[in-house]
């Protein structure tokens, strides 16, 4: 499907992936519209992008992804959304002060998975109104990550969300093909974003070696030209892809 006339929705997009994407379909012609959750940086990101509308809100609430999909369709045809809002809490299952709180998983998997869930319906039942182009409704992209598949102490919470976007993928794609909707996950290994921002130095050497080639961190760039990919390429669907450069994460030791 062309990414030019369409109009985009990426979730997370005034930061980190979501923006790089977010300027990559600009560039290539699409209008975007950015859902992130602060004000502060929905304004910054709309400032530096420069003709991207922007909508505050959580995407596990139904009247705010509502509220994004409309302002979407006000544009044109909703054509392609993209998830890339996402949180990284942290925390082993047993810790020094006992079980991992309750809340603490329930609150990744809200944002992760339920909002995920969330924004892909709803970005559906707004593209099963479009004319095909190219036989397309919609392209829908989600963001998993590798840990979903080699995650790490701390990361039961994440990795359950995760591997959940993961699971759903196939369902979703056989569910939406009578609408000729594509859904595909992106499973990112380590990008360099804002999510990174307050990993130790022992973390970062961590991750760093178990990249293979390239021995660097992921460019957000890298992510926005697979999302790019995905929507032009029409034989992909129901799919999770590795982005990682081999990475495999192993222990933390
Ligand atoms: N950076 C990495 O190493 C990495 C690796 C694998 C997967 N990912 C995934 O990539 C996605 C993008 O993350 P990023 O690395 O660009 O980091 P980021 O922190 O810059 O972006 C995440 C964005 O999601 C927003 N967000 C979080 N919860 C939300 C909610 N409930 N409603 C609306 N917005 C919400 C945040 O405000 C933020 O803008 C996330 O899903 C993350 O899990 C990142």
């Amino acid at each position: 499907m062309d990414i030019q006339g369409n109009v985009a929705l990426i979730t997370g997009g005034t930061s980190g992936l979501g923006m790089a994407t977010a300027r990559r379909l600009l560039d290539a012609g699409a209008q975007v519209v950015l859902m992130g959750r602060s004000p502060e940086r929905a304004e910054k990101a709309a400032a530096e992008l420069g003709g991207a509308v922007t909508v505050v809100g959580d995407v596990a609430d139904e009247a705010d992804v509502r509220a994004a999909v409309e302002a979407a369709t006000r544009l044109g045809r909703l054509g392609i959304a993209v998830n890339c809002a996402g949180t990284a809490r942290m925390g082993r299952v047993l810790g020094r002060s006992g079980p991992l709180a309750l809340e603490s998983f329930a609150h990744v998997v809200q944002a992760n998975l339920t909002g995920t869930f969330n924004v892909v319906r709803l970005a559906a039942e707004a593209m099963a109104g479009n004319d095909p182009q190219d036989g397309d409704r919609g392209v829908i992209v989600c963001t998993g990550s590798i840990t979903a598949f080699d995650g790490q102490e701390g990361q039961a919470a994440y990795a359950a969300s995760k591997a959940g976007i993961a699971g759903m993928t196939l369902p979703i794609a056989r569910d939406l093909a009578r609408y000729a909707i594509r859904i595909v996950t992106v499973a990112p290994g380590p990008f360099e974003t804002p999510m990174l921002d307050g990993a130790s130095d022992q973390l970062r050497d961590m991750l760093l070696q178990g990249t293979v080639h390239p021995r660097r961190l992921g460019n957000p760039d890298d992510f926005a030209s697979l999302v790019a990919h995905v929507v032009d390429n029409p034989m992909l669907n129901g799919e999770t892809i590795r982005l990682d450069g081999a990475t495999r994460l192993g222990l933390l030791r």
